[in-house]
């Protein structure tokens, strides 16, 4: 894809909150600043360059549920930029301990840091901070790292930089279709990719589930109104052979376990060595990790698999869209070096 006529938003990116406040003209600017660091990335003098650029700034990764790519990746980011990163990966260690408030806490991060990227089971909690910290003298941004089962946005900037630079020889996401699969109920990842596709032209998703995992009404409900194509199925085989993308997820069952949970067999959900021949032969196989049994180790050879090519992506489009936050994009637009 070439996205050299890709325009800098007009408005300058102050909180990363939710996929929906993404349009398309985000979406290919922020492709093209990836690929951008990417190719900075690949020399010692760019990299040199890169780590110059946010030396001056502190960042806060607040991550009280489990993560490892995301922390890492977000970690890594503010490492190639410059940016000294401080963490706290468990509530238990902090004085929320003491009977702090965890608005308390996030409040008492900004009088130290430039920017706090949180993951927390709590639905709503980053937007929350945002507004309370807008009202401070200490604004500083919020970015959301998953946010319980509700959204993940910056997942989402991944794989749609994954998807476009996959399917880049046959035209880009515009008029393919998406399979995702796995639990799409609970799956933030899934629903707020689903979000993001919705900019795209003729985009038509294949939803397929087992019939307790289905999408939740309200994702249903803002698809529907964006006039994206979008189909439910438990054909799990015929939806996976029409994909051009297919976006495997596990079943989230750290949430509300109930009775589907684990006592069923979902194996007619997973991706096996032995379905590969029925995949069109250019299809792109994803997964946001960590994989349980849904998606066989034995794909991982497979030139469609690029589950690690997006987790390192992920690295590369979280410190171009630091580089947004810090309103210093317009200095990674520099030719080749
Ligand atoms: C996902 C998450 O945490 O939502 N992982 C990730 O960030 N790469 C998916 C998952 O945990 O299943």
């Amino acid at each position: 894809m070439d996205f050299s006529l890709a325009q800098p938003p007009k408005e300058p990116l102050r909180h990363v909150l939710s996929s929906s406040q993404f349009d398309r003209a985000f979406l290919d600017y922020l492709c093209q600043l990836t690929n951008t660091v990417r190719r900075f990335d690949k020399s010692r003098e760019g990299l040199a360059y890169l780590g110059s650029l946010l030396s001056h700034k502190r960042a806060m990764l607040y991550f009280t549920q489990p993560s490892t790519r995301t922390f890492l990746s977000f970690h890594s980011a503010c490492h190639i930029l410059g940016i000294t990163a401080s963490e706290i990966r468990d509530s238990a260690t902090s004085s929320e301990r003491k009977g702090e408030s965890v608005e308390d806490s996030l409040r008492t991060f900004s009088s130290y840091v430039d920017l706090i990227i949180m993951r927390s089971p709590i639905a709503g909690l980053c937007e929350r901070t945002a507004r309370l910290l807008d009202a401070t003298p200490r604004p500083v941004p919020i970015v959301n790292a998953g946010s319980g089962p509700d959204e993940h946005p910056t997942q989402a900037l991944l794989d749609i930089y994954t998807l476009t630079r996959s399917l880049r020889m046959r035209g880009g996401i515009d008029g393919k279709t998406i399979c995702m699969v796995g639990d799409l109920r609970r799956g933030r990842t899934v629903r707020s990719l689903a979000r993001l596709l919705a900019n795209y032209k003729d985009v038509r998703i294949i939803f397929s589930s087992p019939p307790a995992f289905r999408i939740a009404e309200d994702l249903r409900a803002d698809l529907a109104a964006t006039g994206i194509a979008f189909e439910e199925t438990d054909a799990f085989l015929t939806a996976i052979a029409e994909a051009d993308a297919i976006y495997m997820t596990r079943i989230q069952d750290e949430y509300d376990i109930g009775p589907e949970d684990g006592a069923k067999d979902y194996s007619n959900y997973h991706l096996k060595a032995e379905h590969l021949g029925a995949l069109k032969s250019d299809a792109v196989i994803m997964h946001p990790l960590p994989r349980r049994d849904e998606l066989d180790p034995a794909i991982d050879h497979d030139p469609r698999a690029k589950y690690w090519r997006q987790e390192r992506n992920g690295m590369w489009v979280r410190a171009a869209l630091l580089t947004m936050l810090f309103g210093i994009d317009d200095r990674i637009q520099l030719p080749e070096l």
